[in-house]
């Protein structure tokens, strides 16, 4: 990965643009999974690196540096298939290059001053230079909007390259999800000292990145990478892309209504939620069924196996269907509806969907983007798995699975113990994680931790070395 840039075959400049962000994600990628560590021992051991480095910035870290580190890669993708997809070299991308060192400094600058600052009064100098205090987009206010300069650098480059170049209906849906995308971070801008108000915006964020244009996203990516790795028709990927637009759009822009059930909207959101986000899970699931059901289709009617041309990437795609449909359609529409949700909310529960679906939908895919990357880079005409790439997407998706089912646990308990049995109030919160279910609960989590960062170890190898010898093994 580190020579894939030098050493590359890649003919447009965007190309290694794209590699130049996949590094950087790589890189804050483990620095999330070593905060979630420190967060995970802290609910064991709750003395660990206090007043050194409290649960509160370990966890603000972790969640921010996931939220960052997916952006990356989200705009690595972009660059990286952008020339390939337009047939054009791309318009401005000595500005690109520009725009991803500006950011790359801002981001390290964030990052310092969140880890040695920490804490301090809540005023508006702390949101100018300290932190905007809004979970995972907590990045001071001179920081925004020097993310929504960048972005616009991007996102001229990528719109102007597309009017110049081919317009394929993957780009079409990319440049037109694109927009909706960045004009969302807008709605986490401003200040209000109303806290329902700013939860009120602060989900136009959250909810339809992760919902509607994130999932809209990879679904590009996906199209995209199904026709580089087995050759999928085209007109096939672009046909469901664009019914998924429909469907996930639908549901996922009124199925906002399911965090407006308990910060003080009213409550005709209750119903509105309720319907709309338990339609969610219909197109997860028919995006699920469209990529097994055609990739096995095709090579019935063809009568040949088709030959996998990136064995890796494919594995990453394949648990980012299964991973899509799991983490956000059935653990997300477990506790979608009032009804439930008014057990489930703010338990683990909630953190066990947050892990699966962030994992599932959208890490187990841009990991897979960058390994098309790199195949790409060398010039390699099949890339095959080997021993490294196997034990990565091992570890990593078994560790996050077993964190997941561990969560799940804790969250029962929560909700059976604090909220059901003892109503909920101040005692219940702590007597329930006293218990011997809760506590073994996060006592496994942290195992599984541990599991998810020796897979990390061994992706990093991986994606250092696989270029190189699969080189070797073609030659
Ligand atoms: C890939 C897509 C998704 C991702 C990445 C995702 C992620 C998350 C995360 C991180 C949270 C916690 C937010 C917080 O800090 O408060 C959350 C909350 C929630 N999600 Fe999802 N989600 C996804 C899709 C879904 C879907 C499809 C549904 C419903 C079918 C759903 C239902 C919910 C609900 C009801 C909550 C609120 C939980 C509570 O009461 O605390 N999610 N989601
Ligand atoms: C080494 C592995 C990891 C460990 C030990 C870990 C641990 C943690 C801990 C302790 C929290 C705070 C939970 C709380 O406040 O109750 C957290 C939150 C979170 N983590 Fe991780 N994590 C890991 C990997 C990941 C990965 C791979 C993802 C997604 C790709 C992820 C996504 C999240 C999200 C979305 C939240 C916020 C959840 C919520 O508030 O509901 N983490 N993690
Ligand atoms: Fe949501």
């Amino acid at each position: 990965m580190l020579t894939s840039i030098k050493t590359n075959h890649l003919t447009s400049s965007g190309q290694r643009l794209g590699m130049m962000y996949f590094r950087v994600a790589i890189v804050l990628f483990g620095a999330q999974l070593l905060m979630g560590l420190i967060a995970a021992i802290q609910f064991l051991y709750p003395g660990f690196l206090f007043e050194l480095f409290d649960f509160s910035v370990a966890r603000m870290v972790h969640i921010n540096a996931l939220v960052v580190w997916m952006l990356y890669a989200m705009i690595g993708s972009v660059y990286y298939m952008l020339s390939d997809e337009t047939e054009h070299e791309g318009v401005a991308m000595g500005l690109g290059k520009l725009g991803f060192w500006v950011l790359t400094l801002a981001v390290t600058i964030v990052v310092l001053v969140y880890i040695f600052i920490q804490i301090g009064p809540g005023n508006e100098t702390t949101i100018w230079l300290i932190n905007e205090g809004r979970e995972y987009i907590e990045a001071p206010r001179w920081a925004d909007i020097g993310i929504v300069v960048v972005v616009l650098i991007f996102y001229w480059n990528v719109f102007a390259t597309f009017m110049a170049g081919k317009k394929t209906g993957i780009m079409q849906v990319m440049v037109a999800n694109l927009l909706a995308l960045a004009g969302l971070y807008l709605a986490g801008m401003f200040f209000t000292d109303n806290i329902s108000m700013d939860q009120y915006w602060w989900w136009w964020v959250i909810h339809l990145w992760v919902e509607a244009t994130w999932e809209v996203f990879v679904g590009t990516l996906a199209a995209y990478a199904l026709i580089k790795i087995i050759g999928a028709k085209r007109e096939v990927v672009e046909m469901w892309l664009w019914i998924e637009v429909l469907m996930l759009f639908g549901s996922g822009i009124l199925g906002l209504g399911h965090h407006y059930f308990w910060i003080g909207t009213p409550e005709y959101w209750w119903e509105i939620g309720a319907l709309f986000s338990a339609l969610e899970p219909v197109p997860l699931i028919a995006m699920f069924v469209h990529v097994l059901y055609d990739w096995g289709k095709e090579q019935g009617e063809s009568g040949v196996r088709e030959t996998v041309k990136n064995n890796p990437a494919m594995a990453w795609l394949v648990t980012n269907a299964f991973g899509n449909f799991l983490g956000a359609g059935i653990w997300g529409f477990f506790h979608t509806l009032p009804q439930v949700n008014i057990y489930t909310h703010g338990t683990q529960f909630t953190a066990a969907h947050g892990h699966l679906a962030f994992f599932g939908a959208y890490a187990t895919i841009l990991v897979g983007m960058m390994y098309v990357g790199l195949q790409g880079a060398y010039g390699i005409k099949e890339m095959k798995s080997n021993f490294n790439s196997k034990m990565a997407i091992f570890l990593i998706t078994f560790g996050v699975v077993g964190m997941t089912v561990a969560l799940t646990i804790a969250g029962y308990e929560q909700v059976l113990v604090e909220r059901a049995e003892l109503g909920g109030g101040w005692n219940a919160f702590f007597t329930a994680q006293d218990l011997p279910w809760y506590v073994q609960a996060q006592l496994w989590r942290a195992i599984m931790g541990v599991v998810t960062l020796v897979g990390f170890v061994y992706l990093v190898l991986d994606l250092l070395t696989i270029g190189k010898r699969a080189k070797a093994a073609e030659a």
